[in-house]
């Protein structure tokens, strides 16, 4: 197992490519402390199924978005776990409409939980993994972040901006023995694409653009973090490692 006697901390463990993490995380050995906000039912599951692989799980339920929210779920895994190995910035939203009709509202919620929760979370574990000289985080942005997207001028800029983060943050703790990734995905079929009336064209779309012509799945971007969480991924930091079937190439 790559994560054995490992800590990890996962923001939006509830559903889609955090829950994925989540259970991939505690199938290569680690801990799992988990935050969900509005699907109760379903975190409590996965913290059931973490459970039934032998190691400790914590769903915390919380706002990312809000700075204190970020420190009380560090403190309750740092408490039910005694230390952090690993930090997975997952949780994020979207909230789409073209640049001349985005009202401040969708502008400043998107920044606050898609970029701002990434630093409250980190300005919480990062003391953590600089004193204890290790540790890894990992940041989920988006190709969109990369090369922009047609109605989402304030996702694909919380996106870029999470890039940035990721390359400043790996300068200021590689000295410590902390390794700081960002993996980029395209399309993945989580529930929000399962549920969407736009369903077809949404992947329709994808498809076009993708070299490999298959829909990304949740495992696909897991197995990828418990590498990038795991110590085989010791010598690689400040990357932003795209894994979307050549979408975007
Ligand atoms: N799916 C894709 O195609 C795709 C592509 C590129 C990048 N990404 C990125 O991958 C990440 C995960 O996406 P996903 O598709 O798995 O999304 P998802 O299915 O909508 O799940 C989002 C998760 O984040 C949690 N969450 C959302 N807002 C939160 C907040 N303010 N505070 C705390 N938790 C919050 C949700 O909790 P509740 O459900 O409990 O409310 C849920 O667990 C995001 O950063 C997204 O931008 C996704």
């Amino acid at each position: 197992m790559l994560l054995e006697n490992k800590n990890a901390l996962v923001t939006g463990g509830s559903q889609g490519i955090g829950a994925a993490i989540s259970l991939e995380l505690a199938r290569e050995g680690a801990n799992i402390c988990f935050t969900y906000r509005k699907h109760e039912a379903e975190a409590r599951d996965y913290e059931q199924q973490i459970r039934a692989m032998g190691r400790k799980a914590l769903a915390v339920p919380c706002d990312i978005a809000v700075f204190k929210d970020a420190e009380r779920v560090v403190q309750a895994a740092l408490k039910e776990f005694g230390s952090l190995h690993v930090l997975v910035n997952n949780a994020g939203m979207n909230w789409d409409g073209v640049s001349w009709k985005m009202t401040e509202e969708q502008w400043d919620r998107v920044l606050e939980v898609n970029l701002k929760g990434y630093f409250n979370f980190t300005r919480h574990v990062a003391p953590v993994l600089k004193d204890q000289k290790y540790g890894k985080i990992i940041n989920i942005t988006s190709i969109n972040g990369m090369r922009g997207k047609f109605g989402q001028t304030n996702y694909s800029a919380s996106k870029a901006g999470i890039i940035g983060f990721t390359k400043a943050l790996a300068k200021e703790l590689g000295a410590f023995g902390v390794n700081v990734n960002a993996v980029a995905p395209g399309l993945i079929e989580t529930a929000m694409l399962k549920e969407s009336d736009a369903r077809e064209k949404i992947i329709d779309l994808a498809m076009g653009e993708s070299a490999l012509k298959r829909v990304g799945q949740p495992e696909d971007l897991a197995y990828l973090v418990a590498f990038l969480a795991s110590d085989r991924a010791r010598h690689i930091t400040g990357e932003v490692i795209k894994m979307d079937g050549g979408q975007y190439i």
